[in-house]
């Protein structure tokens, strides 16, 4: 621990549930850390093999140019990945064959994370705990649009061949008898200035394009009053077709459905039709759960320049239906 860059930076590890927020956020030497996160990906542990010791040489790295120095990639010994692993499959094991939020195996997760931490390195390791609010419909959610008087009611299905929309996590409940107007937000939404046409009480109708989170184009909407957001697929290829399960900010507080890039399309083709008139009604029947306590476990170095702290983050929860992770790095776009 004793490099240049080391005395400068100081570094903090989350790991949690960050991905339910959206992005991890590099603060320091994104590009660096970036080139580092691909190459840990190829070694399916991620950053468990970095909390269990290997921490003095991150330190190493970050201060060197990324193309050239992989020593701590080639540090990481793919058989104490399976350490880690291994202990992860025995506690989903113990626990009803899962680690997700909210399930003893989670708890346990959080407890050998801690307790690893602890014992192997000399971070000052915490464990943070806020509230989740969980999310379920009480049945299906319903679209209909209406194009002078033709009526048409899409078809939901979480079966992506078959789907017209779907609904987002975190999606504000609506009412089906609400006659809703809709207005198209060019260029995906990610620039205020694509708002500046929005009527206030309209739908925003947003393709998936442009460079920027759900997050920003829903605070734009937020913003300029929508009253709903309608998100579409972009087309581009045949993987673009399909509607998106796409998961919100708990704050969110707009009623959000996400499209198949033909129902969008055709939307928005009769909305620019001046002469036409397109209303649209949402059903989404949101059921009011109780909110539980999730976990992480932070770890910060005890020196280091609190200004220009390095921040990693990863999940430490697994899917519902297994023991595993399947979404480290996934930014909503
Ligand atoms: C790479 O980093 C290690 C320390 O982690 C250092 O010993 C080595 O000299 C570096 N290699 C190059 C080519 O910079
Ligand atoms: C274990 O999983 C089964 C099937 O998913 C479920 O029915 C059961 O309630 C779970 N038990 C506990 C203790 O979570
Ligand atoms: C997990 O731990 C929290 C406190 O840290 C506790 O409130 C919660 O009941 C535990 N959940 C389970 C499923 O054990
Ligand atoms: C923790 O700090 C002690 C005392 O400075 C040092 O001897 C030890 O090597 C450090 N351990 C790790 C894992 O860095
Ligand atoms: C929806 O609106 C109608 C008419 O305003 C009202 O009668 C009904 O109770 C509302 N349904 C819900 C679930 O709020
Ligand atoms: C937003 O659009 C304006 C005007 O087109 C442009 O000047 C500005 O650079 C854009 N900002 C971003 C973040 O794209
Ligand atoms: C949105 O609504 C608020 C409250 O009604 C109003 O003050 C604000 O000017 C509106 N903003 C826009 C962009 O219409
Ligand atoms: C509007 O829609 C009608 C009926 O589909 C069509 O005949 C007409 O050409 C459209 N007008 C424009 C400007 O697209
Ligand atoms: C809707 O009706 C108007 C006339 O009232 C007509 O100009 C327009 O083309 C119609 N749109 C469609 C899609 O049929
Ligand atoms: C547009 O259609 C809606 C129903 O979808 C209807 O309530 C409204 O009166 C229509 N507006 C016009 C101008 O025809
Ligand atoms: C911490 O970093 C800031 C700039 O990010 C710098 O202004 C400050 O002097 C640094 N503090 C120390 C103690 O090095």
């Amino acid at each position: 621990m004793a490099t240049n860059g080391l005395t400068k930076l100081r570094l903090l590890i989350t790991l949690g549930v960050i991905g339910l927020f959206g992005i991890i956020t590099f603060a320091l030497a994104a590009v660096t850390l970036g080139t580092l996160n691909k190459r840990l990906d190829a070694v399916d542990g991620k950053l468990l093999a970095i909390a269990a010791g290997s921490l003095t040489t991150l330190s190493t790295v970050i201060t060197m140019t990324p193309s050239q120095n992989l020593s701590l990639v080639t540090s990481i010994d793919v058989i104490d990945v399976l350490k880690h692993l291994h202990e992860l499959q025995s506690i989903a094991d113990r626990a009803n064959g899962t680690r997700a939020i909210n399930t003893r195996g989670f708890n346990e997760t959080l407890q050998y994370i801690k307790y690893t931490l602890s014992r192997k390195t000399n971070f000052t390791v915490i464990e943070d705990s806020f509230p989740v609010r969980d999310f379920a419909l009480n049945s299906d959610p319903v679209f209909i649009s209406s194009v002078n008087g033709t009526i048409k009611i899409y078809t939901f299905s979480l079966d992506l061949t078959k789907a017209d929309f779907l609904y987002a996590k975190y999606s504000t409940g609506s009412n089906i008898t609400d006659i809703g107007y809709v207005s198209v937000i060019p260029n995906g939404g990610c620039n205020e200035t694509d708002w500046q046409n929005v009527i206030s009480g309209r739908i925003a109708l947003i393709k998936k394009e442009g460079d920027c989170s759900s997050r920003q184009r829903i605070s734009h909407a937020t913003k300029y009053n929508a009253s709903g957001i309608l998100f579409y697929n972009n087309g581009r290829s045949s993987e673009d077709l399909a509607p998106i399960k796409i998961i919100l900010s708990q704050d969110n507080i707009l009623p959000v459905l996400f499209l198949s890039h033909k129902v969008g399309q055709d939307l928005v083709d009769a909305i620019l039709n001046q002469s036409s008139n397109v209303t649209v009604q949402l059903g989404i029947d949101v059921k009011s759960l109780p909110a539980f306590p999730v976990g992480n476990i932070c770890a910060y170095t005890s020196s280091g320049n609190a200004t220009q702290t390095i921040l990693i983050g990863s999940h430490a929860d697994s899917v519902p239906e297994g023991p595993g992770i399947n979404d480290n790095g996934i930014r909503l776009k």
